[in-house]
């Protein structure tokens, strides 16, 4: 078998055999095919597309080329959540103390930031101290003490992902339907837990751009994850807009501790993390009524009960757990500055992805892999859309360390809002939700 067999095939849009894409991934990761070949059979998969039956058993050749993750008995009772990547998206961490308080298992590989999106991983970082290089062994220990880890996905878990996606991130192939199917569904497969929630994200932040596109990809994951038998439901949530106000590393962290305490009682990064924490509850069996649950969970908020697990996982992760209530303990940046507006109205909307590009700006991202992170920098949305503004309200306000970058940062913030006269409509957040027992088989 030769690779330029294979991408010939490809180019014609032919179906591979198993034997074909495992020999694919086994050039890949003993070094015989060639970058440029790796290349050039993801720009023709990305033109041609893998069937379902290809997408699965890629799927599978990447879960074997790594370590997976063994929880035993609890594999059963662990709840995993992975989000396709957004913008000011912090319902990870939201969510993981809230679901551990309430007594559910909760083990999570996360990553960095990833094109324009940010990454969950970076954003712990921002708390000083806080160790994200566990070893498998850590994370499974760290769990059944504690009941929730999270930890950087680690080299040694689907290592041909790794690979895959770095050859992608560079050659445009990013945002191919099979190959993102293939790399999240691996990825959650080999992270151990046998349910999963998955955020599906569309819109101008995200790497699916329509609803129909991000209701697809869900089939496909939903459709691949029934087949190696694990239960997963994906939520398809809208990325038009930045998810909450903070957009950054620590500035999120502070956003999501704010939520920890309860002062947080409307807007979307309430009603999705109360939405993930409901699903993830009722595919547990553990309640069958939304209701009853979501009572439940909004008394694991207000007795701080879901606050003071947080605490514990930034102490059990090497942190300083009184961060949560002395904001101070962050790095402090050297200028905020706050963004008014001369318009009257109403905000229509936030582009999230102009939003993102400012933030990159300013440090808050990464231009390559090895680029350090300025953790403190960020941006926080004193408007969102559908509030009112005068003239003279602060619309943003932009931390920085660099007033040159702030300065460049406020323009595509400036671009990113718009507001006018008219109120507008509000759009609920979940566009649908797709459940294995919704779909048909592979
Ligand atoms: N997130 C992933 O883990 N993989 C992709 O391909 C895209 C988003």
């Amino acid at each position: 078998m030769r690779i330029v067999d294979l991408i010939e095939k490809k180019k014609h849009g032919e179906k591979h055999s198993k034997e074909e894409i495992q020999f694919l991934i086994d050039s890949l990761m003993n070094g015989t095919a060639a970058d440029y070949q790796i290349s050039a059979w993801l720009m023709a998969v990305y033109f041609n597309g893998l069937t379902e039956e290809e997408t699965a058993i890629l799927t599978e050749c990447m879960i074997k080329s790594g370590e997976v993750v063994d929880f035993g008995e609890l594999a059963d009772s662990i709840i995993d959540k992975h989000s396709t990547g957004g913008v000011g998206d912090k319902v990870t961490i939201t969510l993981i103390p809230l679901l551990a308080a309430a007594g559910v298992p909760v083990a999570k590989l996360s990553g960095r930031g990833l094109g324009h999106t940010g990454g969950t991983i970076d954003k712990l970082e921002s708390i000083p101290g806080f160790n994200t290089n566990l070893t498998i062994d850590e994370l499974i220990k760290q769990v059944k003490k504690i009941n929730v880890a999270i930890g950087a996905q680690t080299q040694n878990l689907t290592p041909a992902d790794g690979q895959l996606y770095a050859v992608r991130d560079v050659t445009s192939t990013v945002d191919s339907m099979p190959l993102i199917a293939s790399s999240v569904v691996s990825k959650k497969i080999a992270s151990g837990a046998n349910n999963i929630v998955l955020d599906v994200k569309y819109g101008s932040g995200a790497f699916m751009k329509t609803a129909e596109d991000a209701v697809k990809l869900s089939k496909l994951m939903v459709k691949i994850g029934k087949l190696l038998n694990k239960s997963i439901t994906a939520v398809i949530t809208s990325m038009e807009e930045p998810l909450g106000r903070a957009v950054g590393n620590s500035v999120e962290i502070i956003e999501s501790i704010e939520f920890l305490k309860g002062n947080i009682t409307e807007g979307d990064i309430h009603d999705l993390t109360y939405s993930f924490a409901t699903i993830a509850l009722m595919q547990l069996g553990r309640y069958d009524n939304e209701n009853d649950a979501m009572n439940y969970l909004k008394e694991i908020i207000t007795s701080g009960k879901a606050l003071e697990k947080f605490r514990e996982l930034i102490k059990e992760q090497g942190g300083n757990p009184e961060i949560v209530d002395n904001y101070d303990l962050f790095e402090i940046p050297k200028y905020k500055i706050e963004c008014k507006t001369n318009a009257a109205g109403y905000v229509q909307k936030i582009d999230a992805y102009k939003i993102a590009y400012a933030c990159k700006l300013l440090g808050a991202g990464r231009e390559t892999k090895k680029d350090p992170i300025d953790y403190s920098v960020g941006i926080f949305l004193n408007k969102k859309s559908g509030e009112g503004v005068n003239i003279g309200d602060v619309l943003y306000t932009i931390y920085s360390n660099d007033e040159d970058k702030a300065f460049v940062a406020q323009k595509y913030c400036d671009e990113a809002y718009m507001v006018s006269e008219n109120k507008p409509n509000s759009s609920d957040m979940i566009y649908k939700i797709i459940r294995a027992s919704e779909v048909e088989d592979v």
